[in-house]
This record gives C-alpha cells, sequence and structure tokens, in this order.
C-alpha cells in the first residue's frame, strides 16, 4: 500500500532513502516525503505526486544527516497532497512519523486530543501517532516506551517508524496486525528499514523480518526486537538470495513489458528443482505435505484477491481433475467474513504474490482458528503469508514491480499442476503412467511460453482495435474461464478500458444483449475438452455483428473463418493452456495503455500490495 524506507548509519541518509523509495514507488504514488535529523534538528522535505517530486525537492533544498525515513503514500485518509503526505510531525516539530496502514479508532483519538487542545495540521489518521508520541515524551517516556504506549492503542493494521530529535541515533519501528510488511537490512555500521526488500536488497542480503505485534529499535550497530509487552526477543537473521539487478527495470520501458518477457525463466524457476522428468516424480518440500496428511484432507478451499484468486480457479479445475478432490475458490475478502466450514480435514490454500495482502492475511487467519491445513504460494520471501503457512510452495518468480500482475500469475498456475500431482500421487489415485505424462508436459513449458514472448509483434495489429474503446468483453469456458477474467482484469487495471470476463456459456442469458461492432469480445478458444462449445459461442456472437479477437491454438483451421482477428499460441496439453493463452492477453493489454499514454507500471489509483481493507 504505501512505502516506507529508513536509514541509520554514517551515510548520506536522504540520498540513500529517496534510492529505496523510487524502488518502492509501485506500492503508492499519490505523494512522497523524507525526513532527516539534520544538525539536532528534524528537516522534512515532501510534496504531492511521484517521487520525482521529492527529487526536485531535495536538488532545490538539499538537507544533510545519517538518519531519516522516507515515504511514498497511497491515500486512504485525506487527499494526497503536501499537507497530508508523510512523514508527518506533531506539534513540537520534534517527532516524525511514517504510517502503512489506517487507524480504525482514529475518529475516538482524535476527539480526545482535540479536546486537549491539539491543532491538526492534516487530513491523515497518522498524524494522531506524532501527537500522542509528542504527549508521552513530555511525560519523560523514552521513544521506544512512548511508542509502545501508543501503539498499544491503535486499533487496525499498521507499520509505524518514529524518529525524535531528542534521540538522534535511532529509528523505532513497529508492526500491527497485518499491515505492510518491514524488513530490517543489517549493514556494516548501517542500518536499513524498508517496507519491502528491493528498496534496500543493493545496500545488504541480511534481513530481519519483524512480525506482527513486535516494534524495533534501530541504531546503526545495533537492534533490539521486542513484544508490544516490552520483553525482549531474538532477532533471527535471514540471507535473502535473490539477485539485487532483479528488481531493476534493465532494458525495458516498463516493468511490466520486462516481466512479461521473463515469464520463460519464471517458469524455469518455479519447476527448477521440484520435478525428476526421469522418475515422473513431483518435489515440493517447502509444502511439509506427507502421504498421511494428503490422504487425511476431504476438500480444499482455495482464497486469495484479485489476479491471484484467477490463479485459483484454474487450480480447481486441475485439482479435481488430476487430484479427484473438491475445490472451492473464495475470494479472500469474502472468506474471511463468512464464518467459513472449515475443520482440520479442510486445506486452505492462500494465494499471494506479495504475502502482504490484508484481505489474504485476514483470510489464512481466519483459516488457521478453524484448524485447517494451511498452506501458501507465496512469491515474496520473508513476508507474512509465507511465515503464517504451515507449507508453502514459493513461486520464484523474483520480484514483481508492475502493479499488473504477471509472472506472478503464470508461476502459481504451476505450482497448482505441480500440487494437484503430487496430492493424486500421494492418494494413490495416479496411475504411473498417467503421473509420468502430467509430469513429463511440464518438459517444453518454458519453451512454449518462450514462443509466446515471441509473439509480441501479433499484437501490434490488435491493440489499436482497442484503443479507444470504452468497453470489452472476455469469454472463456472451462480451463480457460479464468484466463478470461484475468485477461480482462489486466486490459482493465493499466488501459481503463472497461473490461468483464465472462463464462461463455453465461452469454446467453444476458450479456450478449451488449454485442454490437463497439462491443469487442475477446475469445479464449483454445484446444481443450470445451473447444466446440466455444467455437458455437463465438458463432452466437459473429450472428449479432459482434468484432471477435480469438486466442487460438496454431493450426487451427475453424476459427479463421468467424475470428475478426486471432492471437496464436502454440498446441500444448490443456491443461497447462492457461499459462500460454494469457500471454497475448498481458502483450495486448500493455499495448494498449501505451497506445492509450496510460502509466502502464503505475496505474491510477492501485498500489502493487494492498496491505488495508
Ligand atoms: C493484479 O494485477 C492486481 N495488481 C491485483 O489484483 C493483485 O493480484 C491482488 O491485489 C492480489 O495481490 P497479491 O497476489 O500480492 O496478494
Amino acid at each position: 500500500m504505501c512505502g516506507i524506507v529508513g536509514y541509520v548509519g554514517s551515510r548520506d541518509a536522504a540520498s540513500l532513502i529517496y534510492e529505496g523509495l523510487e524502488r518502492l514507488e509501485y506500492r503508492g504514488y499519490d505523494s512522497a516525503g523524507l525526513a532527516v535529523i539534520s544538525n539536532g534538528r528534524i528537516e522534512v522535505r515532501r510534496d504531492a505526486g511521484k517521487i520525482s517530486s521529492l527529487r526536485a525537492l531535495l536538488q532545490t533544498s538539499p538537507v544533510e544527516g545519517t538518519i531519516g525515513v522516507g515515504h511514498t503514500r497511497w491515500a486512504t485518509h485525506g487527499k494526497p497532497c503536501a499537507r497530508n503526505a508523510h512523514p508527518q510531525l506533531g506539534s513540537t516539530g520534534e517527532v516524525a512519523v511514517v504510517h502503512n496502514g489506517i487507524i480504525e479508532n482514529y475518529l475516538e483519538l482524535q476527539k480526545e486530543l482535540a479536546e486537549q487542545g491539539v491543532q491538526f495540521k492534516s487530513e491523515t489518521d497518522t498524524e494522531i501517532i506524532v501527537q500522542l508520541v509528542e504527549r508521552h515524551l513530555a511525560q519523560g517516556f523514552s521513544l521506544s516506551e512512548a511508542a509502545r504506549r501508543v501503539i498499544a492503542r491503535l486499533e487496525g493494521a499498521h507499520a509505524i517508524v518514529l524518529i525524535s530529535a531528542k534521540e538522534p541515533d535511532r529509528l523505532v519501528v513497529a508492526r500491527l496486525g497485518y499491515g505492510g510488511g518491514v524488513t530490517i537490512g543489517i549493514g556494516d555500521g548501517e542500518m536499513f528499514l524498508a517496507s519491502d526488500i528491493p528498496a534496500i536488497l543493493n545496500h545488504t542480503r541480511q534481513m530481519v523480518f519483524l512480525e506482527p505485534g513486535q516494534y524495533a529499535v534501530i541504531q546503526r550497530d545495533k537492534l533490539e526486537v521486542h513484544l508490544l509487552n516490552g520483553e525482549s526477543i531474538p532477532v533471527k537473521v535471514q540471507t535473502v538470495e535473490w539477485e539485487s539487478g532483479s528488481a531493476d527495470k534493465g532494458t525495458y520501458d516498463h516493468y511490466t513489458l520486462k516481466e512479461i518477457n521473463e515469464q520463460p525463466y519464471t517458469i524455469a524457476s518455479t519447476i527448477g528443482g521440484r520435478v525428476d522428468f526421469t522418475a515422473g516424480q513431483i518435489r515440493l518440500p517447502e509444502l511439509n505435505l506427507t502421504p498421511e496428511k494428503a490422504a487425511r484432507i476431504k476438500r480444499i478451499i482455495i482464497t486469495a484477491c484479485g489476479t491471484a484468486a484467477h490463479a485459483g480457479m484454474v487450480g480447481k479445475i486441475l485439482i479435481e481433475r488430476i487430484a479427484r478432490l473438491p475445490v472451492e475458490v473464495d475470494i479472500a475478502s469474502e472468506f474471511r467474513y463468512r464464518e467459513p466450514i472449515v475443520d482440520e480435514d479442510t486445506a486452505v490454500i492462500a494465494i499471494s504474490q506479495s504475502g502482504e495482502t490484508a484481505d489474504t492475511l485476514a483470510a489464512m487467519a481466519e483459516a488457521r482458528k478453524r484448524k485447517a491445513i494451511l498452506w501458501g504460494i507465496v512469491n515474496a520471501i520473508g513476508s507474512q503469508a509465507m511465515r503464517m503457512a504451515d507449507g508453502c510452495i514459493p513461486m520464484k518468480a523474483g520480484p514483481e514491480i508492475g502493479v499488473a500482475s504477471t509472472k506472478a500469475y503464470i508461476a502459481p498456475l504451476v505450482d497448482l499442476y505441480m500440487l494437484a500431482v503430487l496430492l493424486a500421487e500421494m492418494r494413490g489415485n495416479l496411475e504411473p503412467a498417467q503421473r509420468m505424462t502430467l509430469v513429463r508436459n511440464l518438459y517444453t513449458l518454458p519453451d512454449l511460453v518462450s514462443e509466446c514472448v515471441a509473439r509480441q509483434s501479433d499484437v501490434q495489429s490488435v491493440a489499436p482495435l482497442l484503443k479507444d474503446i470504452e468497453h470489452c468483453l472476455f469469454m472463456g469456458r472451462g480451463i480457460q474461464m479464468p484466463t478470461a477474467y484475468e485477461g480482462a482484469l489486466k486490459l482493465k487495471e493499466i488501459s481503463y478500458i472497461h473490461a468483464e470476463g465472462y463464462p461463455a456459456g453465461e452469454m446467453k442469458h444476458g450479456p450478449i444483449a451488449l454485442i454490437d461492432r463497439e462491443m469487442p469480445v475477446v475469445a479464449i478458444v483454445t484446444r481443450d475438452p470445451w473447444y466446440e462449445k466455444m467455437i458455437g459461442q463465438v458463432e452466437q456472437v459473429k450472428a449479432r455483428g459482434g468484432l471477435i479477437i480469438a486466442v487460438a491454438t496454431d493450426g487451427d483451421e475453424r476459427i479463421p473463418e468467424i475470428a475478426d482477428e486471432i492471437l496464436w499460441v502454440p498446441d500444448i496439453p490443456w491443461m497447462l493452456s492457461p499459462v500460454t493463452a494469457i500471454i497475448p492477453l498481458q502483450l495486448l493489454a500493455y499495448q494498449t495503455a501505451l497506445l492509450r499514454g496510460a502509466d502502464v507500471d503505475q496505474p491510477r489509483n492501485l498500489a502493487k500490495s494492498v496491505t488495508v481493507e
């Protein structure tokens, strides 16, 4: 949701913080700012708009110091403007705070402070934190003790960082609920702090991941971690293996295009070390799955948000077809409040790229409370979801910076395919020959994905058809129904065209009334068990004068007779076909967004990780 960076050491804090914020801009870009302790005073530079506004400010009004905090904002309370930008100061100007989250009881706290005569300077809920901390400091408490007491009064999920001119050698950081992640980087005589690994990965690989209900006191050569009751706990340092350059844009114009092009490597990486093509075996060691546990599972619930939920829809078909286990897909923001019927024989699989999505984490907590087997298919190393789960399938897709999820959509598709095969084998309902075929189908998948990525020019002639439209329908059936949902989400979130994914069989129950030349229909008609049905649906649209853009399998001779435009994909075993069919739709959304001058990597109103409700 928001991006936070902190530094304490002997180097120039402002430049290091600014560099980190640039790497976190995908987390929110309504405003940006930083605060540095300089000659015993807190100096703040902040402005509405993207990080480039802050760069201009720092050039015209530089600030020197070796300790500070920075923030990029995704506005929740108070419109995006300089006054509401973080860092927020209190009345004395001696304390600065940056915050990721929503204070759910802020009206009550705001009223209490107003009655004490506080004159608020912003419309944010965040300002309450620093006003309350100042009151505790005035009573003689240390910054960390003041922070601890204030945090205990806040409801909701938060990541909070405070600095004080009275204690100019330390940052205090706290994590409450499933608020945005807090990663502490340990350097040589310096310490870093960030919402996400990419912001500090080029300075250190030694990381500490703060858990909800913990706070830390960070000095340049000392780190203490505490529970909210003040008790000190051991510091757990992890080494992050990501390639530091992997979070850079490289030669690409946009992270989104880079990440679409990375997909062959993504597939190779998520398969790597997990498939024995000779023996026809799948190994998912981090899942901690035993034949006994596999036999005990009576049903599976997949819970996630957005693109991750669409991957779950594909997983439902794969697990039911291969492992013969009933699967439900439940949107996390619904699951968490439904009082779901879940018990110890239910496996709940949470899918999340960031591992920090508030709704998904809350759904996981709900599943945990009801004693389900809790698994995560997660990309971000050290994220909350990865740590909460009983077992995990790391997506191994590397950092995904573009807000529109691409490689972190196809990676879980393959992870779910491998899970289905493993479950089937452990439950004894897969013949060895069948298993061998399913496993060996993975062998050529990276090359097939590479072939799809190489066909970028195919969309060049199609994107202009969508450039000026306002609405678009995507339809698919069976294994490709989720592809229709995901293709529509890609188009809408980066080009701002109203696009809707629909089960093709549902078109005659209403949506077909919308069909005319102004409402293009993207139909996924690849070779699979639903192909004949899909041909019929496309003909129904054609008969009503619809403009049809089809995703079709190489060599198909019927589609050219009915579709206006075709995006070809190579032939592939149908259970893996969603992995390739989505790629031309990712590219189509990207090209269309470019033609419309949209901000591809940082679409308006969105953020890469939605860490609040
Ligand atoms: C996908 O392109 C969107 N950015 C969004 O739907 C995203 O998939 C969703 O917010 C879930 O994020 P997560 O995978 O990090 O949990």
